[in-house]
């Protein structure tokens, strides 16, 4: 139990944050510090088209059910094919895929041009040479700021034995080097 003396000194709870002490090109900086894989998430809308682009916020969120996460631009063109549609594929890149993941992060007059994938279960693309794919059913989605949260709920996921994921930190890209 707080003795009265911490109590009285205690800061009162604030419901809101306080302002940002920092620049945006700080906080930037600091969360290129996080080094993360790189997936390109995939669908196919009602209508045939593909829709597919590079994204880093990638994250496990639970193992019973099978949850994960990722996040998407506001201003991103495909918000509204991956937001409505029931299921999208997230596929880990291979070290090798570079071209792919700068293809899909760039204005591209087609980005499915040449791309080797087959069709997973519901339809979303899972492209060839991936370290992993995750097939999701689109299950809910949560507005934080000028991002949307999607978690999706896995149906089905594989990986390539032995891949060399591709790595992204401080706006480039790695692959794994062994301590
Ligand atoms: C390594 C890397 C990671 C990225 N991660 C994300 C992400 O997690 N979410 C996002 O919305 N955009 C992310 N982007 C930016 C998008 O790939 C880029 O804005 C793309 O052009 C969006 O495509 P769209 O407008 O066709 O939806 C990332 C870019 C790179 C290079």
């Amino acid at each position: 139990m707080l003795s009265p003396a911490l109590i009285a000194t205690a800061p009162a709870l604030t419901p809101k944050a306080r302002a940002p002490s920092f620049s945006q090109r700080e906080f930037r900086a600091s969360l290129a510090m996080f080094a993360t894989g790189v997936t390109i998430v995939t669908a196919r809308t009602p209508s045939g088209e593909l829709v597919g682009l590079t994204a880093n916020s990638f994250n496990s969120v639970s193992l019973t059910p099978p949850l994960v996460l990722w996040s998407l631009s506001q201003a991103a063109s495909s918000m509204a094919a991956l937001s409505k549609g029931s299921h999208y594929a997230i596929n880990i890149l291979a070290a090798d895929q570079k071209a792919l993941a700068e293809r899909f992060a760039s204005k591209h007059d087609d980005r499915w041009q040449g791309v080797a994938f087959t069709e997973g279960v519901a339809g979303a693309p899972l492209l060839s040479g991936a370290a992993a794919s995750f097939e999701c059913f689109n299950r809910s989605r949560y507005e934080e700021g000028d991002h949307v949260i999607f978690v999706g709920e896995v149906e089905r996921c594989c990986h390539r034995e032995g891949a060399a994921p591709l790595l992204f930190h401080g706006g480039k890209f790695y692959t794994e080097h062994p301590l």
